[in-house]
């Protein structure tokens, strides 16, 4: 609707342009919204471009975690260590991890229930209504499609089952990238308790849920985890934040 109105008003595709961005940049401000600049390099980022090409769902991480999980893996070359997603449901993160990773000599571990979230605790309700956003079950995907979205990969395993019931299998391993994207403060908090100690000096662990008002549960894992720990937790605009191991 917008767009045929300012076709009309402005022949002028360069006008046009312009127009649309004045649009929308009142429209963000009287609802709220943020929005990116079309300046902003990363968004052109060729290699996230192609990426993206071979990753065409709309559906779950949005395009800027996406690039902050496939950027910070292509800088961690050096390191060594298998990488993780715990919290995978369609398979976004797990794709721009291990495309952003690309050495198939590395093990990509996959561990979710496969059967959506486990039942929240007192920690996930929101401070103030007392309530949450959650229930046992929400959002659930069958691992069979997740399988089938990832099977561009030859490098990935996966551990069906609810944590940490799995983690054992990866006992004697150890990481450059663990990924935790379980919302809940049970999950996560088992996850840092777990992959912590298995992580490379220099390696990450990023936290999806850190900065959403749905998933007070994970921010709070996060800092009382990291509270006597060396790390800092890297607090990110997109809502993730990370940790670079010492
Ligand atoms: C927000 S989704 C993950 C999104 C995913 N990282 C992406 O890139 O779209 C959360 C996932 O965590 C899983 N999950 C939640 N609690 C869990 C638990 N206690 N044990 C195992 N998996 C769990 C759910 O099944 C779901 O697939």
């Amino acid at each position: 609707m917008l767009a045929n109105t300012l076709k009309k008003l402005s022949p002028n595709p360069k006008a046009r342009r312009k127009a649309y961005w004045h649009s929308v940049k009142a429209i963000c401000k009287k609802y709220n919204f943020e929005y990116y600049k079309p300046n902003l390099i990363w968004i052109n980022d060729a290699d996230f471009k192609a990426a993206q090409k071979e990753w065409p769902r709309e559906f779950g991480m949005s395009n800027d975690r996406r690039f902050f999980l496939f950027n910070t893996a292509k800088r961690l070359h050096n390191i060594p260590g298998d990488s993780a997603d715990v919290g995978v449901r369609f398979g976004s993160s797990s794709f721009f991890i291990n495309k952003g990773l690309n050495d198939s000599s590395r093990t990509h571990h996959l561990f979710d229930s496969f059967e959506g979230l486990s039942e929240p605790t007192a920690e996930d309700h929101d401070k103030k209504s007392k309530v949450t956003a959650w229930k046992k079950g929400d959002i659930c995907v069958e691992e069979a499609v997740t399988r089938k979205n990832l099977s561009m990969f030859n490098n990935c395993e996966f551990h069906k089952g609810w944590v940490p019931d799995r983690f054992p299998d990866v006992a004697n391993k150890k990481f450059v990238f663990v990924h935790i994207d379980v919302d809940l403060y049970q999950p996560t908090i088992d996850s840092l308790k777990f992959f912590y100690d298995r992580v490379s000096p220099g390696g990450v662990i990023i936290c999806d849920d850190y900065g959403f008002s749905s998933c007070p549960g994970a921010k709070q894992a996060m800092e009382e985890f990291f509270a006597d720990k060396n790390e800092t937790l890297f607090y990110i605009p997109t809502g993730q934040a990370m940790v670079i191991k010492q």
